[in-house]
């Protein structure tokens, strides 16, 4: 898979034109180049982008990141059983591009009614699970449980969650790693806060996000990253595919230094946050944006579809 490329000096200057917030996390980066935003996207490049250089094609560089298209549509607590049956219906009918790994996450009390009526081509996630072993735990859903009804994902660390529930990073990891112990995959969501990004710590609150999730699992096999920026979630106000291009490298830059350069070419790391089928494609092209977790718009399965097939926007001929 083959996407045009972003030139190297063309992101550094965006990045100090549109984002003089980011700048003094993004340099604390690489202390060795601490002086220059260029350098450190050349040592980005020579960690990870090697691949169509050798391959002598000039104009087309491969993703960033090595792992399959994925898109998860996040129902949250919205639908009714007639809303569902009818979103079901609208997305058995679609025509998927079958490059994509496609998830959807509807809400516990209709995970039954989704997977025994929607194509197998769709896989189903959950929005939370407990942190271990079903038990006397009033009001939660278990992994096994989650695990019996057919679901193979799991949704973790949504800021709303986060920030309306109040789990911390902790808890949070805590069920990443019972998740991921009994093979439930995890979708694993970081972002910033308005305020953060305004202080200039988005950097540093989704690498701390990482960390929480590194500290606690012992592998990476089965985990997506979502970066979801919190201002972006639901308001309309989507994230430039600059400025979601520039986090998704810093992070799977984080996660080459911090968990191994192998880890940070297999790990999607897929945007959230106002994604519709009118902006997929653009945001689609980035190199490092390997999908997409999708609100609103996952509610219309003709939309839906389109966010699904824009990874033919990341197809150009080599
Ligand atoms: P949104 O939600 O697409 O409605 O902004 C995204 C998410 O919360 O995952």
């Amino acid at each position: 898979m083959a996407v045009v490329s972003t030139s190297l000096a063309g992101a550094g200057s965006q990045l100090s034109g549109h984002f003089s917030g980011l700048r003094k996390s993004f340099l604390k980066l690489d202390n060795s180049n601490s002086n220059s935003t260029q350098s450190f996207f050349q040592n980005v490049d020579s960690h990870l982008r090697l691949s169509s250089s050798r391959k002598g094609c000039r104009a087309v560089i491969t993703m960033a990141g090595s792992g399959k298209f994925f898109v998860g549509g996040n129902w949250k607590c919205n639908g009714t059983k007639d809303s569902i049956s009818k979103l079901v219906s609208d997305l058995n009918s679609a025509t998927l591009e079958s490059d994509v790994d496609v998830v959807v996450s509807p809400p516990f009390v209709y995970l039954d009614q989704v997977k025994n009526s929607l194509t197998e081509r769709i896989e189903i996630a959950a929005q939370n699970c407990w942190t271990g072993k079903g038990g006397a735990f009033t009001g939660e859903i278990s992994v096994e449980q989650l695990k019996d009804l057919g679901c193979k994902w799991v949704v973790l660390g949504h800021s709303e969650r986060r920030h309306i529930i109040g789990e911390n990073d902790e808890f949070i990891g805590k069920k990443a790693a019972y998740a991921l112990s009994q093979n439930l995959g995890v979708i694993a969501c970081i972002g910033e806060l308005l305020e953060e990004r305004e202080a200039g710590k988005t950097f540093d609150v989704c690498f701390q996000q990482m960390k929480a999730f590194a500290d606690a699992v012992s592998s990476w096999d089965n985990i997506v990253v979502a970066y979801e920026p919190v201002w972006a979630i639901g308001t309309g106000k989507v994230a430039t595919p600059e400025q979601a291009q520039e986090v998704h490298l810093a992070v799977r830059d984080w996660l080459s230094k911090n968990v191994s350069a192998e880890v940070a070419s297999k790990t999607r790391i897929i945007y959230g946050g106002s994604v519709n089928g009118g902006n997929c494609a653009e945001l689609a092209k980035k190199e490092d944006i390997d999908g997409f977790l999708v609100g609103g718009a996952s509610l219309k399965g003709p939309e839906f579809a389109t966010i699904i097939n824009s990874v033919t926007s990341k197809k150009v001929a080599a």
